[in-house]
This record gives structure tokens, C-alpha cells and sequence, in this order.
């Protein structure tokens, strides 16, 4: 089986930025708190009329330019979302529809905030066993829709944004080296936009009872988060044969900033294997991975040959982690 990575990236967040100070006029909080609590300073937010499927057009089109590879070439797209533009028809339909992607296998991946995480595993899987050449998984987010406003617990956690990998078979040796994916539906309620699915479809009172928007334990989730973050990343790197001195760069769900120290002192990591962003997005649910790793390469803390751990956490409960050996792009010589 080929091995399988990354060729290209892309992101993209609105313009609009919504800083502590804002919102210390909208509900009771101080940009103290938040700063010290959660590390953000400011997200982007969209404008009310545009769509997720906006921001994912936009990071596909520059992951697809730097991939170098054209719309037509595309056999699969994944959009992983919690906010997506419908119930249905699926996001991914319309963002490849848009990038003039046709005739590839289209769906939405629903995986909380391991989304990316999850999208990546799928479409690899495609690719490894040759049923595929190339395939684009999205991660985007319009969390900024489904916020309630008034709850100062979630209201300042949440951001906008999207980001998207091109995925091809890459030399041996190189691409994803382990896959963990895992989920305790125990754990559904804690993180849950109850109303608009089926249980609770949307009418006047779930209207009334903002039931419509995000519902968060915050403690259980951050403990959640601090344990799965460990035995995820622990698992993937048995799996790949690998110890945590061989990685390089160990990029986690941007959800706070607290959660990814707690984690990493579990692990006994050191802050510069650490690559943070969540200070200028706020945590971006399934975008927030893509996000990162984006702006890592842009900013050249990853070069090619290094190991890098992918991990998220979120809603389900759901947690995945990925180790990747960045590179390895075969030259095609047509
Ligand atoms: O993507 C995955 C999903 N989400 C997450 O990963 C989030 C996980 N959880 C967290 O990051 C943290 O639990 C939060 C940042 C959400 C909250 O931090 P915390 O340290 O767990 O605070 P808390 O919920 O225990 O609240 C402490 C106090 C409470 O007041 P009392 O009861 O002690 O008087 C809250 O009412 O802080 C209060 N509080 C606030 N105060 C000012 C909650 N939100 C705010 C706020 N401003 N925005």
C-alpha cells in the first residue's frame, strides 16, 4: 500500500476580529479572565450573511494552488463541520461544486473539533488502498452562528476560519506513519448544540430556549481533553514505532491555551515542540488543526523530513491523533 501525505495547505479566516475588549462590552467579562483562563485575545467572526462553505472555498483553493494540483485531478473532497451551510445537502457538495471539482465522491465528516483529524484518516484510507489518487479534506467553522451571545462561559472561546490539506501518495517512508482515532459517546452531552437535529427539531419554544446554540460542561471537557490528549498521542506513537524525542512539532486542537500546557506537561514536552495559535483565533473546532499546521509551514517550523503529531479533541466525545513525516511528495515527471 502507498504511503499517503499531505502535498498541500491551505486557510483562510474572515477579516472581521472581535478582540477580549469587545466583548467585555457585550457580556460580564474582563480580557483577565479570558487571557488568563483560555490564552485568547481575539477570533474572527463572519459576516451574518456568509456561509461555511465561503471560508472552506477559499482554504481549498490555496491548498489547491499549493498543492499544484487542478480541480479536475480531485477525486474526493471531505468537509468536516459542525456548522455546516445545511442539514443537507452536504457542504463538501457545494465547496467542490464551487472549486469546479466535479464528478468526485463529496461528503461532510461530523467529528466535534477532531474533525480534521478524522477527515484526514478517511481520505488517506481511500488513497492507501489506490481506490484514489487525490483527495481534499477541509476543516471550517462558523461557530460565530451557533454561539449564544449572552453566555460569557462559551461566548469568548469560539472563532471562524477554515483549512485544507491536499492528500496524494507520497515516498516510502513519508505521510502518515500512525492513525488513532477514538470516541465515548458517554460523554455526548457535555458539548452539544441540542436543538435542529431530529430529538429536538427547530420550532418556536427551542427557538425561545436557545437551544439552538453551543452547550458546553467546560470543566468535564477540559478534563476530557487534558486525558485524551495523552493517550492519544501515547498510542499513535506506539503504533508508529516512535518515542516523543522524535518528534518535532506537536500541534493540538487550538481550544486553549491551558488544555495543550496541562497535556503537555503530562508529557513531558517541552513549550517549543508546542505550536500555538489559538491567541489570534480562539479555538476554530475543526479548522483550528489545519489552521495551525498552516501557518506553521508558512512560518517554516516544519521542515520537510520532520515528525510532526497532529491530535484533537471534541463533541462526541471524539479524539483523534495522527503522526506525520512532512514531505516526500513524489516528482511527477509528465
Ligand atoms: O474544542 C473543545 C471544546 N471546548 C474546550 O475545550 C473548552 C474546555 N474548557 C475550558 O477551556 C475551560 O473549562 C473554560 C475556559 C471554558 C472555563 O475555565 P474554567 O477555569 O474551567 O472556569 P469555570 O468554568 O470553572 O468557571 C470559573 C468561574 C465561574 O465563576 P464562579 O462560579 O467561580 O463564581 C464562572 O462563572 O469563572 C466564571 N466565568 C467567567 N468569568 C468571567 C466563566 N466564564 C467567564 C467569563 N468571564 N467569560
Amino acid at each position: 500500500m502507498p504511503n499517503v501525505g499531505i502535498v498541500g495547505l491551505g486557510s483562510f479566516v474572515p477579516e472581521d476580529i472581535l478582540t477580549n475588549a469587545d466583548l467585555e462590552k457585550m457580556v460580564d467579562t474582563t480580557d483577565e479572565w479570558i487571557t488568563t483562563r483560555t490564552g485568547i485575545l481575539e477570533r474572527r467572526r463572519v459576516k451574518s450573511d456568509v456561509p461555511v462553505s465561503e471560508l472552506c472555498y477559499q482554504a481549498g483553493l490555496k491548498a489547491l494552488a499549493d498543492a499544484q494540483v487542478q480541480p479536475h485531478e480531485v477525486q474526493l473532497v471531505i468537509v468536516a463541520s459542525v456548522t455546516p451551510d445545511y442539514a443537507f445537502p452536504a457542504t463538501a457538495c457545494l465547496v467542490a461544486e464551487r472549486l469546479g471539482i466535479r464528478q468526485a465522491a463529496a461528503f461532510d465528516l461530523e467529528a466535534g473539533c477532531s474533525g480534521f483529524v478524522y477527515g484526514i484518516a478517511t481520505a488517506s484510507q481511500f488513497i492507501a488502498t489506490g481506490m484514489y489518487q487525490t483527495a481534499l479534506v477541509i476543516g471550517g467553522e462558523t461557530l460565530s452562528k451557533i454561539t449564544n451571545w449572552n453566555d460569557r462561559a462559551t461566548c469568548v472561546l469560539f472563532g471562524d476560519g477554515a483549512g485544507a490539506a491536499v492528500l496524494q501518495p507520497v515516498a516510502e517512508g513519508y505521510g502518515f506513519l500512525g492513525i488513532e482515532l477514538g470516541a465515548d459517546g458517554s460523554g455526548g452531552d457535555v458539548l452539544i448544540q441540542p436543538a435542529g437535529g431530529s430529538q429536538y427539531p427547530a420550532d418556536a419554544q427551542t427557538v425561545r430556549d436557545n437551544l439552538h446554540t453551543i452547550r458546553m460542561a467546560g470543566r468535564e471537557v477540559f478534563r476530557f481533553a487534558v486525558r485524551v490528549i495523552e493517550g492519544a498521542v501515547c498510542r499513535v506513537l506506539e503504533k508508529s514505532g516512535l518515542h516523543k524525542e522524535d518528534i518535532e512539532l506537536f500541534i493540538f486542537h487550538q481550544a486553549n491555551r491551558r488544555i495543550i500546557e496541562t497535556a503537555a506537561k503530562r508529557l513531558e514536552l517541552t513549550p517549543e515542540k508546542l505550536f500555538v495559535n489559538l491567541q489570534r483565533y480562539g479555538n476554530t473546532s475543526a479548522a483550528s488543526i489545519p489552521l495551525a499546521l498552516d501557518e506553521a509551514v508558512q512560518a517554516g517550523c516544519i521542515r520537510d523530513g520532520d515528525l510532526l503529531i497532529l491530535a484533537g479533541f471534541g463533541a462526541g466525545l471524539t479524539w483523534g491523533a495522527i503522526v506525520v513525516k512532512w514531505g516526500g511528495r513524489e516528482v511527477d515527471n509528465n
